[in-house]
């Protein structure tokens, strides 16, 4: 590293305008839901260090993350994970130029680990810190492999918690046009896997079964939202697995099994239907928009047959699409800390009284959340 060029002792006393001379090192950290994660970034788009620490083990046994034991395990690992992020990236902390954390959406619990450490740290250091949303957060994972995003651009963000598909005609400014009205789609994935028998997180493991299953085999249904608007509901689906279980008496996979053909065909089954509505909904809305770049990111996004699918869309229409590489996909700090980057940039900042935000949305443009609720649309962040 060029130590020569990084201002050691850092102070955004207006905004950091002040300093293109300078790259700046920003320390990420996620710590949302069951990842406690710390990255060093330096401007924005480099990694230096990325480090994460995955629950899935202690979550496993109860086949989804429980807040409790989630909040526990962060505050055990957040100090260690933070100091081997620095120790990776050859980096003290003197040197961090700024702190980035996820302020929400997310478990309380969970988020205010970071946050509380965060801001500490940013305290004690004298250094700026900024809270940001999760779903940017996301948003920005592709600004580390992929060229410069043309806007407007679209961003479909497919996780465990969320699945909302983003119009952006800027840096920096969102419009939510399709929603779940239920479940997101990776929650599905993880619900129909233990419907089935089979391990969390379910992505991973519907996406290795269904690559030996026939996608044909069984017709599940796609929800049409009655109100019309393009929004997405997986809740249906997981119902009519279910009922597909129940009805033709399928064997469940038990303890170390061999999963069968009927379930190697309901995975693939299942996952192409999830595929369709997700590739549907977005092809349908680029007509409308006529968007320059996709961004497909998030949890799901790990999954080859949607990247697949989402990459034969951007063909179609001549529409470049952005993943990010699959470490960056799942939660993750780097993208918290690229995310933190862009607001600085802006000259925003957090201060001490910012805290974590469980429902915090990230929608700055032609926000329909007074009419849904009005209307009394139920929806997912
Ligand atoms: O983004 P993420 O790590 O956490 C949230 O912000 O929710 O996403 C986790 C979700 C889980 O629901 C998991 O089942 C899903 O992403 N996932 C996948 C795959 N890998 C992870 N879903 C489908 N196919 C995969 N290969
Ligand atoms: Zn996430």
């Amino acid at each position: 590293m060029d130590n020569g060029k990084c201002m050691k002792s850092f102070h955004f006393p207006l905004s950091i305008f002040h300093f293109p001379l300078y790259f700046m090192l920003i320390l990420g950290i996620e710590s949302s839901c069951d990842e406690t994660a710390a990255a060093v970034v330096k401007d924005g788009n480099q990694i230096l260090s990325s480090v994460i620490s995955s629950q899935i083990e202690l979550h496993k046994p109860f086949g989804g993350v429980v807040p409790d034991i989630a909040s526990r395990e962060h505050l055990k690992k957040i100090d260690p994970i933070v100091k081997e992020a620095l120790a990776k990236a050859k980096v003290s902390l003197e040197e961090i130029n700024a702190v980035a954390v996820t302020q929400g959406p997310g478990l309380v619990g969970s988020l205010l680990v970071g946050v509380c450490y965060a801001k500490a740290l940013a305290y004690g250091l004298d250094i700026p810190f900024v809270g940001v949303n999760h779903i940017e957060g996301h948003v920005f994972s592709v600004a580390f492999e992929n060229p410069p995003i043309q806007f407007p651009a679209f961003a479909l963000i497919v996780s465990g918690g969320h699945t909302n598909l983003f119009f952006i005609p800027e840096a920096g400014k969102y419009k939510v046009i399709s929603r779940t009205r239920d479940d997101a789609a990776g929650e599905a994935f993880d619900k129909v896997a233990k419907m089935l028998g089979l391990e969390y997180p379910g992505g991973p493991v519907i996406e290795r079964l269904a690559a030996e299953g026939d996608a044909g085999k069984i017709k599940f249904p796609i929800a049409k939202i009655s109100d019309g608007r393009p929004d997405f509901s997986f809740s249906g689906l997981k119902t009519a697995v279910s009922r597909y279980v129940r009805e033709n008496e399928i064997r469940i996979v038990v303890a170390n099994d061999m999963p069968s053909q009927q379930i190697k065909d309901i995975a693939a089954s299942f996952q192409a239907t999830v595929i369709k509505s997700l590739i549907g909904t977005t092809t349908k809305m680029a007509a409308e928009y006529q968007p320059k770049t996709l961004i497909v990111a998030g949890g799901v996004a790990c999954n080859n047959a949607l990247r697949e699918a989402a990459q034969k869309l951007g063909e179609k229409l001549n529409l470049p699409v952005y993943f990010p590489s699959k470490h960056l996909s799942t939660d993750n700090a780097a993208m918290i800390a690229a995310a933190g980057y862009f607001h600085l940039q802006r000259g925003e900042k957090s201060d001490l009284r910012m805290t974590a935000d469980v429902s915090m949305r990230l929608q700055n443009l032609d926000n329909e959340d007074a009419e849904l609720k009005r209307k009394k649309v139920r929806y997912r962040l």
